[in-house]
């Protein structure tokens, strides 16, 4: 999947006045703050849950690699930025040192092709279920409401059979854990650095607001 930035309409006065076709458009460079892109295919950010352990892995390598492309931009799939904010099995984190060494290779691979690399910080809320929370605790969250149905968890048992189950009831977070959940984004974004990447907005959830 691919996004286009500013998407335009489907016809574009050129520099000659003459007509141009969108496609030309897409392949117009465009600076983004401080990056200046060559064109304007971006890869969107896609959980393809390939982390092994919370550690991004050589399948992923190919994956980033396959789709960067000179002065092309890629974001990264959500990355989580603690141990309770995964929701999904298999989703790499950004939260200690063994993660960020394992990033190194993928954001290497895409530099030397010439692409900029952000990564997306991510921490699901309560969005999540307690199979995948540190010590099966409630997810954490602004509110003690489940998410509604139809949104469901995806686990996967021992034998790496996949079911759907109803993401559990968190726990509403105190006011004075609030800025732990800041700093979580403050040091994921600096690992983020470490790691080589530029970093990218959260991701939120796409059923909106807690309630
Ligand atoms: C398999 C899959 C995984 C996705 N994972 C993420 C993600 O990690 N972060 C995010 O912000 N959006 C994620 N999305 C949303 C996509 O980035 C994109 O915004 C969405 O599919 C809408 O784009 P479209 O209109 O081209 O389909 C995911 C979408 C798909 C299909």
């Amino acid at each position: 999947m691919v996004t286009v930035i500013r998407a335009e309409s489907k016809k574009a006065m050129g520099d000659d006045g003459k007509e141009q076709s969108a496609g030309m458009e897409l392949m117009k460079p465009i600076q983004i703050g401080l990056h200046q892109l060559k064109h304007r295919v971006v890869l969107a950010p896609m959980t393809r849950c390939r982390a092994r352990d919370t550690l991004a892995t050589s399948l992923m390598n190919e994956y980033y690699s396959q789709r960067a492309s000179e002065g092309g931009l890629l974001i990264s799939e959500g990355v989580c930025v603690a141990a309770d904010g995964h929701g999904f099995m298999n989703t790499a984190g950004i939260y200690t040192n063994e993660q960020i060494e394992s990033w190194k290779p993928i954001t290497t691979a895409v530099h030397n092709i010439g692409a900029t690399f952000f990564l997306q910080l991510w921490h699901v809320g309560r969005a999540s279920h307690t199979e995948l929370q540190p010590g099966n605790a409630a997810p954490i969250s602004s509110t003690s409401m489940p998410v509604p149905m139809p949104w469901r968890a995806t686990l996967v048992d021992a034998d790496g059979k996949s079911s759907k189950q109803m993401y559990s009831t968190p726990r509403p977070l105190r006011t004075d854990e609030i800025p732990q959940i800041i700093d979580y984004f403050r040091i994921g974004a600096k690992n983020a650095l470490e790691a080589g990447k530029y970093l990218i907005s959260s991701r939120a959830p796409p059923w909106g607001e807690a309630q």
